[in-house]
């Protein structure tokens, strides 16, 4: 457990100049601990893999190996982004799984919060491992463990563990995030020259959109939540609301209600908007959205998302709701 810990001198990386620092630092030790092979990675896109990603390929190049599944329950423009950044802008190694089919499938018909995230787990496992198997000479699996995961301090689980892999699997783990604090990982983020949109983003459950499609799951309500959940962020961010809420996103039930639509009777689902603010998501307060925005958020949404006729803002804080619906 000893190394563990972060060191008691450790600085906290509150500047571009102390990422620098920690930036050459880490570069020689991963360098050091790597040599001359191979080095996995489980790249979700969300900041701490990307920042693991980042790292290494500055300081082992093409010898990182960035694995990223799209399991078709990312948020709109994700996977995309991911692979403009990475493989375009930083000419990464990466290989991109369109695993959506393979995942939906799976879900079809799984209605239990729980069940998903099992099922959504295992075969996320299941992927990784099956690319993995393709490679040769895979020596190292890099994951981008926070010291908050290490420290289990509350019920925010970001990293993306694969240590769900069988036992002819087991690589050697690159963790150079293990110490910092999640501040400290977009501070080096912004330092390795991410986009803000990757560094500051709000945290977003590795059950992405799976645990906001209430129910069992089906590709038009997965759609709907999708699309919804893009308009919401556009208005905020539009509106000066990204960066200062802390969590927003919209969820969309398994049941329909009666409207109406060019003069003519709907049977649609609602869209349900959550914006809250907390500091370590064990409570939550709601974010007091002025009125006149949701009144604009609810005009897009039922205008531009098919298959939704009402949206509802869910006023209450945690407890007694828990931030996600599922
Ligand atoms: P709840 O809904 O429990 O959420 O109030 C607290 C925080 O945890 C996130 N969350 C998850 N993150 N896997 C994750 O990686 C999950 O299964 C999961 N469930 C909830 C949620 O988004 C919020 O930030």
């Amino acid at each position: 457990m000893e190394n563990n810990k972060r060191p008691e001198n450790m600085e906290r990386i509150t500047t571009p100049e102390l990422a620098e620092a920690f930036i050459a630092e880490q570069t020689k030790a991963l360098q050091a601990q790597i040599g001359d092979k191979k080095v996995l990675l489980a790249l979700s896109g969300g900041v701490d893999s990307s920042v693991v990603a980042a790292l290494l390929i500055k300081a082992v190049g093409k010898q990182l190996v960035c694995v990223h599944v799209n399991h078709g329950l990312l948020r709109k423009g994700e996977p995309e982004q991911v692979v403009r950044v990475f493989r375009d802008e930083m000419d990464a190694n990466l290989i991109y799984v369109d695993a959506v089919d393979r995942f939906l499938d799976k879900l079809a018909g799984v209605a239990e919060p729980e069940q998903k995230r099992k099922v959504i787990g295992a075969e996320f496992i299941r992927v990784f491992e099956e690319e993995a198997r393709k490679l040769e000479g895979i020596e190292f699996l890099a994951q981008g463990t926070i010291y908050p995961d290490i420290l289990e301090s509350g019920p925010v689980k970001a990293h993306h563990n694969v240590g769900g892999l069988p036992e002819d699997m087991q690589f050697e783990l690159v963790e150079p995030l293990k110490f910092l604090f999640k501040d400290e990982v977009r501070v080096v983020g912004k330092a390795l020259g991410l986009p803000d949109g990757m560094v500051f983003r709000q945290p977003f459950p590795g059950p992405g959109l799976g645990v906001r499609c209430l129910g069992a799951i089906t590709r038009d309500r997965l759609e709907a939540v999708r699309e919804s959940d893009a308009i919401l962020r556009e208005e905020f961010a539009n509106n000066g609301l990204e960066g200062k809420v802390w969590q927003y996103f919209t969820v969309v039930p398994d049941f329909k209600s009666t409207g109406v639509k060019d003069g003519k009777r709907s049977f649609d689902w609602p869209v349900i908007i959550r914006a809250v603010n907390t500091r370590d998501a064990m409570t939550a307060t709601v974010e007091d959205v002025p009125f006149a925005l949701l009144q604009k958020i609810t005009a897009r949404i039922t205008a531009e998302v098919a298959g939704v006729n009402r949206v509802l803002y869910d006023l209450t804080p945690k407890p007694t709701g828990t931030i996600e619906w599922e």
